[in-house]
């Protein structure tokens, strides 16, 4: 029964956009008020479908409007669930119609690896997993290595933790400056040719403001066509506005913005209260998680609340919508270790804001100054807009 929704949901993907968007939608769960009256005509409608695609030709993917996002359920976010419990989650997650799966060999590290591989394994040929190399043994903190030989390393140990012999889609996790793209690039181009990887992506902090991001992807692209670029991006994070979408637009390379709900702040779900545990969250070390930042910063929350709670919407649902509405290659891989959190999240891609709608929200958006960092060392933050 659960393969036939999936095999259902993945089928009605391949048909047209708009007409699906409008009667059917992640789960074919009925979602609720898709007739929000201020959505005006057809044409009106940014457009946004519940299946996209990333890349272009040859080197492209379709994929559900919204992927899983799983470091979280091993990394970084403070407490770790039951493994069994996000077992069953990943695999509910592909039921419910998403097809693309995050990972990377620094999220434990190599345990979130694992966790994705026995989740995804008994159906491996029907979704799409994207890993990442790029740190010293796996290890962010110790340092950076793109070489070859650790590349091909990564993806020899990636493929056994994952239980698979071909990665969709494989990410340089951050640009190494000591390894010129050129053969960072070359490295996974010989790669796709001997079958161990499907497609090239890059992720960054920020390609706008670092080693010379946006020169890197040209670089690459040049090489090894790029599937995909992620970086961070939502309606906190406006920073790939400035520079990155327009190149993926132009280049015809899809955008996947990680941490699209800012970590779960934009949610209302955590607050100036929430305490972290120091010893598996990186929140306790970004200046935006500080209480007073949190506090200073809730006029986006409060903004998103009210345009939502008129339109029947959460305040993560609005979010995630906005950034589904900014391009069509556009595909957030929000975490959740949560089925109600999950299933909340994929509604998004049921709604459509009208042309207006969305103006006058992302007017107000840019209205506010975001304080607080989002890194301590690294990439100076972008203006909100
Ligand atoms: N390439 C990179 O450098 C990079 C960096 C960071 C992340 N990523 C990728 O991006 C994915 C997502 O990023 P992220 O986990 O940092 O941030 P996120 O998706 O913005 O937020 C995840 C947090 O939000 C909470 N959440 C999710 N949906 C919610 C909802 N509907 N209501 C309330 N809370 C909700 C989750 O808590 P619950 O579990 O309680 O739902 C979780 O703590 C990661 O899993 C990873 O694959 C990549």
């Amino acid at each position: 029964m659960e393969n036939n929704n999936r095999r259902h949901f993945l089928k009605a993907g391949l048909l047209s956009g708009l007409a699906l968007c409008a009667s059917s939608g992640f789960g074919n769960i009925p979602a609720g008020n898709t007739d929000i009256p201020a959505a005006n005509s057809e044409k009106e409608k940014p457009k946004k479908s519940l299946t996209r695609v990333l890349g272009k030709g040859a080197h492209s993917i379709e994929v559900s409007a919204l992927g899983l996002g799983c470091m979280g359920m091993s990394y970084h976010r403070s407490f770790i669930p039951d493994r069994k419990a996000m077992i069953a989650l990943i695999r509910k997650s592909a039921d419910l119609g998403v097809n693309l799966f995050d990972t990377a060999e620094a999220y434990g590290p190599v345990l979130n690896e694992k966790l994705v591989g026995e989740a995804l394994e008994p159906i491996r040929k029907e979704i799409l997993v994207c890993t990442k190399f790029g740190f010293i043994d796996g290890r962010p903190e110790i340092g950076l290595d793109s070489s070859p030989k650790r590349i091909r390393q990564v993806v020899e140990n990636s493929l056994k933790n994952l239980r698979t012999d071909y990665i969709d889609l494989l990410y340089q996790h951050r640009i190494d400056p000591k390894i010129p793209m050129e053969e960072v690039a070359g490295t996974v181009k010989d790669l796709i040719a001997e079958g161990k990887v499907k497609h090239f992506g890059l992720s960054e902090r920020d390609f706008n403001t670092s080693a010379d991001g946006l020169d890197a992807i040209r670089k690459a692209h040049a090489v090894q066509p790029v599937t995909a670029i992620q970086s961070e991006y939502s309606v906190m994070t406006r920073n790939p506005e400035h520079g990155v979408l327009d190149l993926c637009e132009d280049l015809g390379i899809g955008f996947v913005p990680y941490s699209p709900l800012s970590r779960g702040l934009i949610s209302g779900y955590i607050n100036e209260r929430t305490t972290y545990n120091p010893a598996n969250d990186n929140r306790t070390s970004l200046p935006r998680y500080e209480p007073a930042n949190i506090i200073a910063n809730w006029g986006i929350i409060d903004i998103l609340k009210e345009f939502g709670d008129h339109r029947g919407i959460t305040v993560a649902q609005v979010a995630l919508t906005w950034l589904l509405s900014n391009k069509p290659f556009i595909v957030p891989v929000p975490g959740t270790t949560k089925l109600a959190h999950l299933q909340e999240n994929l509604w998004s891609a049921d709604y459509q804001f009208s042309a207006k709608e969305f103006k006058e929200l992302t007017q107000k958006l840019s209205s506010v100054k975001i304080v607080g960092e989002r890194y301590t060392t690294g990439y100076p933050q972008q203006p909100n807009k």
